[in-house]
């Protein structure tokens, strides 16, 4: 089943809708075509009622104010650019430094601002096809790209994101969502006791603008070793550099035995509310962010709730951050005739 509604008017014009997809699994989500943002996910929990496990604000008003990415799709290129500019081939292109010194998120005016087509899809699995056409030198990057991000509610109980580009010149591409997950609910507190597990051994070092060194570190016997469940609290305030830096995690974690097939990469379990969600990815990394930089004095969320800081955590499938400045990294460059087709599902399972 899937519900359509008005959402608002988008700041350059154009109506904006949200669409609740929904199916027989108890998973539904209301997905809207601005920014392709997660306005709300909602779960069975074990005692059989329904959890919002997304942070997201009541109206549109609530995403043009803030300034934490909730839910929203993220591109052209997730995370920090170090000096807000690139080569490629031998040319420079400068990007705006809307993060201090350095580009992030796409820059001044990202995806998650944009308004995407929409073509909703009914059926037993529901689904929402977003599609964007990404104009040549758009925020400063080359090429005309068309991109499409399709988001289903499976059968089995997942929301599956399918990422899809296709580019007429060279470029670079590094898309991710940016939700805010608490199992317990977006309005239930602190993150801390929820268990986290990560198929990484190893993970990018970071300064203290949170761009990435070049350095690969193991993370064994480390704070950020998560290769065995662990609450993810448990060494919030650790004595580590990075640490002290981000106020909590702020890392991009390398999968182990990379193949770029689809596998469960990582997952999260909440105790209280018995919710369990698995993320499966065929995308090298994940940067997992725990909402470090929200503050009660932020715009609320939905029904007025405050915003605080690791009261949510993201799980942003990626490559490396900052790629396209070491070439030793994951290959972040698009050409054309290739194919971008990335998938992430993020599946739940309640534990009674
Ligand atoms: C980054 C954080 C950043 C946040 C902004 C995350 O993806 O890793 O460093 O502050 O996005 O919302």
């Amino acid at each position: 089943m899937i519900k359509k509604e008005y959402f608002g008017k988008a700041p350059e014009g154009g109506d904006v809708y949200a669409y609740t997809l929904e199916n027989d699994s108890g998973v539904s989500a209301k997905i809207t075509n601005f920014g392709g943002i997660i306005i709300s996910l909602w779960v069975k929990d074990k005692n059989g009622e329904r959890r919002d496990i997304v942070c997201g604000f009541d109206d549109l008003d609530g995403y043009l104010q803030a300034d934490g990415y909730q839910g929203a799709l993220i591109g052209r290129v997730t995370n920090r650019i170090s000096g807000a500019s690139f080569q490629l081939d031998g040319k420079t292109y400068t990007l705006c430094p809307n993060f201090g010194t350095f580009s992030a998120h796409g820059g001044k005016i990202g995806w998650n601002r944009r308004i995407w087509g929409a073509r909703p899809i009914d059926g037993d699995e529901p689904s929402l096809v977003l599609t964007y056409v990404s104009p040549d030198m758009e925020e400063g990057y080359p090429g005309t790209l068309v991109v499409t991000v399709t988001y289903q509610i499976t059968a089995a109980g997942g929301l599956s994101l399918h990422y899809e580009a296709y580019t007429d010149k060279k470029t670079i591409l590094n898309m991710t969502n940016h939700a805010y997950f608490n199992l317990d609910g977006y309005d239930a507190g602190s993150v801390a006791e929820q268990v986290m597990w990560i198929d990484a051994d190893t993970m990018n070092e970071h300064d203290a603008d949170i761009i990435p060194t070049g350095k690969i570190l193991p993370v064994q016997g480390t704070p950020y070793d998560f290769t065995t469940p662990k609450a993810i609290g448990k060494n919030f305030d650790s004595d580590s550099d990075m640490e002290k830096q981000a106020g909590g995690y702020d890392n991009n974690y390398i999968f182990n035995n990379y193949d770029g097939q689809l596998h469960l990469r990582a997952s999260l379990y909440s105790e209280a509310s018995g919710i369990k969600m698995q993320v499966h990815t065929n995308q090298p990394c994940i940067g997992i962010y725990t909402a470090n930089m929200l503050s009660p004095d932020d715009v609320p969320f939905k029904g007025g709730v405050k915003q605080m800081p690791r009261g949510a955590v993201c799980f942003e499938t990626q490559k490396m951050p900052d790629a396209v400045h070491h070439p030793e990294f994951t290959d972040t460059t698009l050409s054309p005739g290739e194919y971008y087709n990335y998938t992430t599902v993020f599946q739940f399972k309640t534990e009674f």
